[in-house]
């Protein structure tokens, strides 16, 4: 083998030894074509942002004239009702049947209603006045009754203002925080609650001084009152406090003593009463911002029901 042909092979065989990447080979780029005038483009739609779903409603239901110790009484049944069904309860007084006792609340109230303390708010009744100062009930509820020894309170639920009052004691103080607490309330909606009725087709209605109460909601553009006392429930068409039926500005009022204790007689129907009934069970209400729905709940056995809605004002 020649020279020659030594340095050719070794002029061959070195790229292959080296560490150094081969170049790239490049080629020519295709001519970018010319891009037409852009078109002017219309702008574009905002995308269409469905309506917020409109605050869900509270539901607040509840009975008065509830539990006692002795077979007589179906407490156990509506508080059966009240596991079946979420939401705020309201207790309209006579909540404890017996003379009121500590041991009343604590071996017949408790062990049924008493399971949903912690989402009850209650009015006080004249069974719990049968001990002085009504004592018990306050010891009992605690900071859920409103300040000790006055039975009388506020508090706001969703959209709605809510007022409960002592149909019992301490009216002229009431008349005067009444009117302050109502005069304070931003709300469109307010409902109050107490125990005895001021309207009701039996022959418990409570005292004269409760009038007062339903003039100062009324000029305060309230909706809705819920009593007991009357053992059996019962609603009224929206009216006045003079008993004219208003469907614009009327209060609509509810008896609501159904919560376990036996009935009383209806002697007859009072002016601008709509529904009467003898069941057991809870009235269950729907409060949304401007309106409110109610459906009366009776126990299993039961069959009556009651439902309807109303506006606020
Ligand atoms: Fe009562």
């Amino acid at each position: 083998m020649g020279l020659a042909v030594v340095i050719a092979m070794g002029a061959l065989l070195a790229p292959a030894c080296s560490d150094e990447p081969a170049a790239p080979v490049s080629e020519p780029a295709p001519e970018e074509p010319t891009p037409p005038p852009a078109e002017p483009v219309p702008p574009e739609e905002p995308p269409e942002v469905p309506e917020p779903p409109p605050p869900a409603a509270e539901v607040f239901l509840g009975a008065g004239d509830i539990a006692g110790c002795t077979t007589r009484f179906f407490d156990e049944a509506t508080a059966d009702l009240l596991d079946t069904i979420e939401g705020t309860i309201f207790a309209l007084g006579d909540n404890v049947q017996g003379p009121g006792t500590d041991a009343d609340f604590a071996d017949c109230y408790h062990p049924t209603w008493g399971r949903h303390k912690a989402r009850t708010w209650p009015a006080v009744g004249n069974h719990e006045y049968n001990v002085p100062g009504a004592e018990p009930h306050f010891a009992y509820w605690g900071a859920r009754a409103g300040p000790a020894g006055k039975g009388y309170y506020s508090y706001d639920l969703g959209s709605w203002h809510i007022v409960v009052l002592n149909s019992n004691i301490l009216f002229e103080e009431q008349y005067e925080w009444l009117a302050a607490d109502l005069a304070a309330s931003p709300r469109l909606c307010t409902l109050a609650y107490w125990h005895h009725p001021w309207f009701t087709s039996s022959t418990y209605q409570g005292p004269e001084e409760l009038l007062r109460f339903v003039e100062i909601l009324d000029r305060a553009g309230a909706d809705v009152v819920l009593t007991g006392h009357a053992h059996g429930y019962e609603r009224f068409a929206p009216q006045t406090p003079e008993g004219e039926v208003d469907e614009e500005r009327g209060i609509r009022h509810f008896v609501v003593g159904t919560g376990g204790a036996p009935f009383h007689r209806f002697k007859r129907a009072e002016p601008n009463s709509e529904v009467r009934a003898h069941a057991y069970g809870v009235l269950k209400l729907e409060l949304s911002p401007d309106r409110y729905t109610w459906e009366f709940v009776p126990v299993p056995g039961e069959t009556f029901t009651d439902q309807g809605e109303g506006r606020c004002h």
